[in-house]
């Protein structure tokens, strides 16, 4: 049986937060319970990360497995002493230089963590997150939150309180509800506790801002996807997946991928097939006149990085069997938007020569 909760909704007026708003968020999670809650990238479902029984109740409610480890919210760095121990000066300069916001640090595990934030492993991934409710939410509470993102297991990540309800009413005890998330895509996930600088997740801090400081820092292979075998615990193919089957398409020239797209749109629909197609930016003559929902996620990386899980469910909840995704460029934050679409595809990579 899942983790069971009668779910209260909160809605919050970022401009106007009122302590008293956050009491029964704070209640549940003194007695164990959990808090779905806004963060800058997506919603995170939270518990006390001090509590392994607590924390037990997030892989139930999420149905995610055990071996899947969580990140820990602070509300600050002065916090950090508390969840981390041996914190290397170069982890708190780029610490210093990032929290709060999207970047998630891997450290040395204090004792007073559980295993089951860290499924057994002696490290632990922390962030600060840029969120007023989500640094409210903490600093009230008085704990630091184990959190992943509010979604099932294996489906997108929630980036609404609406998308929160769809995955978990029921199985959460309170919602603050603080609106859509600004960047839309979950946090860069980075290594410094080896001897190279390593990004596990691409995410809301793009590679291209970590070199300034880190100059040598590398994509870890998972993340730079040659080797899907070499997906570390947690960093599962199956990740972001709508209901509908995901084709992702990249190639040097974008007339010949679109027409490629198309052509293969044409056919699938002559199946009987309901299709959509997606693309990362709102070049969409390529396909005027075609049968299938067509949907453009903005006109920028930014803009596409905040609608990507948004319309992954608007297209799952009108039941496509099939979406053909343009990939975008892999610069900046599109790096991990290509990431998370080549989950959704489930590793389907189309590549159209030029
Ligand atoms: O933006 C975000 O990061 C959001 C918000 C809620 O903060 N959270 C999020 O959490 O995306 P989640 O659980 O969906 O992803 C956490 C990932 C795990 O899947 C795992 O790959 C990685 O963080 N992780 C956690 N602890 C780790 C560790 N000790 N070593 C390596 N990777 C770890
Ligand atoms: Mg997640």
């Amino acid at each position: 049986m899942p983790y069971r909760a009668e779910t209260t909704l909160i809605r919050m007026d970022v401009q106007h937060l009122q302590d008293s708003q956050f009491l029964p968020a704070v209640a549940a999670l003194r007695r164990g319970g959990l808090v779905a809650f806004p963060t800058e990238t997506v919603y995170g479902l939270g518990a006390n990360a001090f509590d392994a029984l607590a924390v037990a109740n997030i892989f139930s409610a999420k149905e995610r497995p055990a071996n899947d480890p969580l990140i820990v919210h602070l509300a600050d760095q002065a916090q950090l002493a508390t969840v981390a121990r041996h914190v290397t000066p170069q982890m708190a300069q780029i610490a210093a230089l990032f929290w709060p916001g999207a970047l998630t640090l891997i450290m040395q595990r204090h004792p007073d963590i559980p295993d089951a934030v860290t499924s057994g492993q002696d490290t632990v991934a922390v962030r600060v997150p840029a969120h007023p409710i989500a640094r409210q939410l903490i600093l009230l509470s008085g704990m630091p939150l184990a959190a992943p993102s509010a979604n099932r297991f294996s489906r997108p990540s929630p980036t609404s309180a609406a998308h929160v309800l769809a995955d978990l009413s029921g199985r959460v005890d309170v919602v603050l509800d603080g609106g859509s998330t600004r960047i839309g895509v979950e946090s860069t996930i980075l290594d410094l506790t080896g001897t190279v600088p390593t990004i596990l997740r691409p995410g809301g801090v793009s590679l291209e801002a970590l070199r300034v400081y880190l100059p040598h820092v590398v994509l870890h292979s998972a993340a730079l996807h040659h080797d899907a075998r070499a997906l570390a615990p947690g960093m599962l193919l199956r990740h972001y997946s709508p209901d509908g089957e995901v084709l992702l398409f990249t190639g040097e020239n974008r007339a010949q991928v679109d027409a490629h797209m198309r052509h293969l749109a044409d056919s699938l629909l002559t199946e009987g097939k309901r299709v959509a197609i997606l693309l990362p930016d709102d070049h969409a003559a390529a396909y005027d006149g075609l049968a299938a929902t067509v949907m453009s996620l903005g006109d920028d990386a930014t803009h596409a990085a905040s609608q990507l899980f948004a319309c992954l469910r608007t297209l799952e909840s009108a039941q496509t069997e099939v979406i053909l995704v343009r990939a975008p460029h892999q610069e900046g934050i599109g790096l991990a938007i290509w990431d998370r679409l080549w989950r959704a595809a489930e590793g389907r990579l189309v590549t159209v020569a030029g």
